[in-house]
């Protein structure tokens, strides 16, 4: 199989040009003005090559919730957004802290051989917030820990399970939040947890992703943390970083536009590493009785040039570092940069003409957004995986 694509715009974290791309099989094997004999030749006109996406975060909830989502659905769901490599969290039922559950997943995802799928182990058995003794049965692959849905409440685990990452070699992605406080106040339940992470993470040299970072004070603490040393990154979400004030059910809450000032301040100022979607599906009859969360996948880009590239307030460089070379590297991926002999991992993008966000049309299982409506520019023509078309509009 080989393609060509012609006249496009080529964008990565350090190139903006335009020219031709061959790939054959899963290879790219030549940038320039080219004229090969492909299979199948597209003409990229006005639009925009770069690499795929990689979420560094996101639920599939295959197993246990199949009717809000599966491996599949997930799968088809990331390709329609850009995506080629999703990290899944580990509140599925059973939850991910068994090598069998773990094995599971990571074998049938690449057995749809749709996308890349990786996934987190829980920090604690079975999330309760105490037990780490399954960590010393960690699979090999295994690169983040994460409780992500519930969060480490107890300091003493907290300062144990970081210790123990440290010395296995993997990171752990924190869900900052006091169950305790939350009722209370939603903003100190994220802030305080957030603070001390940070401050463990200094003490114990362990390697903290702190996840959906979404207030002031937390975008601060991750700022003086990195100054501090502490081998620290963070991810926030399109919801976090674009809507304010909104009613909408998701967990950490949208915020206020001081907030989103500040992780837009973030982003431009290095302090956020990447954005992660948080993809979150539920059904109806789950949002109705309060289940947090939206699905992210499909709309990310969109929300996320529009926003912030549309608006002026960072290039669409700096945007393909946030959305592909950042999490990569964060999740251990040679991915990011267009360059021969790379595999043909890649997304076009029309960015000129404006849409509608319509839910109706997300190809994930379930459609809890609350960007259906929004007119946005940014839409994803195709996604290419290994060398090949997966996705076309
Ligand atoms: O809004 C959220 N939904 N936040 C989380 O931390 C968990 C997630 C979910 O699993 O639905
Ligand atoms: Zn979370």
């Amino acid at each position: 199989m080989s393609l060509l694509i012609k006249n496009v715009r080529i964008i990565d974290y350090k190139t903006d040009m335009c020219c031709d791309l061959y790939i054959e099989k899963d290879q790219i094997k030549d940038i320039g003005n080219l004229s090969y004999k492909a299979d199948e030749i597209i003409d990229g006109s006005d639009k925009v090559l770069m690499p795929s996406f990689v979420d560094t975060h996101v639920h599939f909830r295959d197993p246990g919730f199949l009717y809000k989502e599966t491996l599949e659905t997930g799968s088809r769901a990331a390709l329609c957004g850009g995506y080629t490599s999703v990290n899944l969290m580990g509140n599925t039922n059973p939850i991910v802290d068994s090598p069998g559950v773990y094995e599971d997943i990571i074998c049938r995802g690449k057995n749809l051989n749709l996308i890349d799928i990786h996934s987190v182990y829980a920090v604690t058995k079975g999330f309760d917030g105490h037990t780490l003794d399954h960590l010393n049965d960690l699979p090999e692959s295994v690169r983040f820990l994460s409780d992500d849905g519930k969060g480490i409440l107890s300091n003493y685990t907290m300062f144990h399970a970081m210790n123990k990452a440290k010395e296995l070699g993997v990171g752990i992605m924190v869900h900052a939040e006091d169950p305790n406080l939350s009722p209370l106040d939603y903003r100190i339940a994220e802030d305080i947890i957030t603070l001390r992470d940070i401050y463990l993470a200094e003490q114990t040299g362990a390697r903290l992703h702190m996840s959906h970072v979404s207030t002031v004070d937390s975008i601060d603490a991750v700022r003086h943390g990195k100054i501090k040393g502490a081998n620290v990154t963070c991810e926030v979400t399109p919801h976090h970083l674009s809507l304010w004030d909104v009613n909408y059910r998701v967990n950490p809450p949208i915020r206020t536009k001081k907030d989103v000032k500040a992780v837009i301040r973030g982003i431009q100022d290095g302090t956020v590493d990447c954005i992660a979607t948080d993809h979150a599906p539920h059904s109806q009859e789950d949002k109705a009785k309060g289940a947090p969360g939206m699905v992210g996948l499909e709309t990310a880009f969109a929300v996320c040039y529009t926003n912030l590239v549309k608006t002026g307030r960072i290039g669409l460089k700096k945007l393909s570092k946030l959305m592909s070379k950042n999490p990569a590297d964060i999740l251990g991926i040679d991915h990011g940069a267009i360059e021969v002999e790379k595999k043909a991992d890649l997304v076009l993008v029309d960015i000129e003409k404006e849409y509608t966000i319509n839910k109706n049309e997300l190809m994930s299982k379930s459609n809890n957004t609350p960007f259906d409506g929004a007119k946005v520019y940014g839409r994803v023509e195709i996604t290419i995986y290994k060398g090949e078309v997966k996705y076309r509009r």
